[in-house]
């Protein structure tokens, strides 16, 4: 590993994805530094949802190369990327709506999903996954709620429950598809400042429809169109860019 990698947290390598006759994601080459925020924005279909998929392992790449912390990982299946420390948020069916918002980040942070071994195990108390589950809660602002059922969260606590499931697994790469969608206004606010506060050394990719939210939270933008990178910069020149303006006017 040069030097160089050291900083970077994740590298794409012109990466593509094929679904039959469909190219999702055409050649897209990424490099993110660690602790940089970076966005992904596009309209309907852009190829964001894939690309995330590619990164985590869920799907296969038809091409190209994926390295996480100068490790290539193209090949790894999801669980050893985790393992890597690579966190992303999951669906919220991924919760048991039964078990306490508590028990439910405790099960994340042993590493567990299986709904098999969530009813046989005896949940720590203490300990580093404790720790872990603790700090989960606190950065959430989920730790008033910790020993609710998770059915009656509300729905933006719920999202908030699910950033706190990815966090709880200790990522160092963290990625985030549409963290406020569905969200009212308020709700939109609190994520965003939940998602800002997150310690600086954390590596954040967030995929984001609203591009003012989206803007105000990163570093850097990247912008797919028809699975392409058609423009990547910082927020303010994403605001003035040309073909991103044109992409959205014409999307919308
Ligand atoms: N599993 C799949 N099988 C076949 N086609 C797929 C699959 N997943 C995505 N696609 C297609 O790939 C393209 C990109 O979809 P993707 O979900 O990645 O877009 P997106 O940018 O996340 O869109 P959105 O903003 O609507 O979430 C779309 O045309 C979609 O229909
Ligand atoms: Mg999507």
């Amino acid at each position: 590993m040069t030097e160089s990698n050291d900083a970077i947290a994740l590298t794409l390598e012109n990466v593509a994805k094929d679904f039959g006759g469909l190219r999702a994601v055409d050649q897209v080459s990424l490099r993110v530094p660690v602790g940089e925020r970076r966005a992904i924005i596009g309209p309907n279909r852009a190829g964001k949802t894939t690309l995330f998929n590619l990164i985590s392992g869920e799907l296969p790449v038809t091409q190209g190369k994926i390295i996480l912390f100068g490790q290539d990982v193209t090949a790894m299946p999801p669980y050893r990327r985790v393992g890597l420390q690579m966190g992303r948020t999951y669906q919220i069916t991924n919760v048991f709506q039964k078990l306490s918002v508590e028990e439910n980040v405790l099960l994340a942070a042993q590493g567990l999903s299986n709904i098999k071994y969530a009813f046989h195990r005896t949940l720590p108390r203490r300990g580093a996954i404790y720790e872990q589950m603790t700090s989960a809660l606190q950065s959430t602002g989920l730790t008033d709620k910790a020993h609710l059922p998770a059915q009656k969260l509300s729905y933006g606590e719920q999202r908030q429950l699910e950033l706190a499931l990815a966090l709880a697994t200790g990522p160092r790469v963290l990625l985030l598809d549409e963290p406020a969608a569905g969200l009212s206004a308020v709700e939109r606010t609190r994520i965003a400042a939940l998602i800002r506060s997150l310690p600086k050394s954390l590596t954040i990719v967030l995929i984001e429809h609203d591009m003012d939210l989206a803007l105000g939270l990163v570093d850097q933008v990247t912008c797919l169109h028809f699975g392409r990178v058609i423009a990547e910069g910082t927020p303010d020149a994403i605001r003035v860019n040309a073909t991103v303006q044109e992409v959205y006017l014409g999307a919308g």
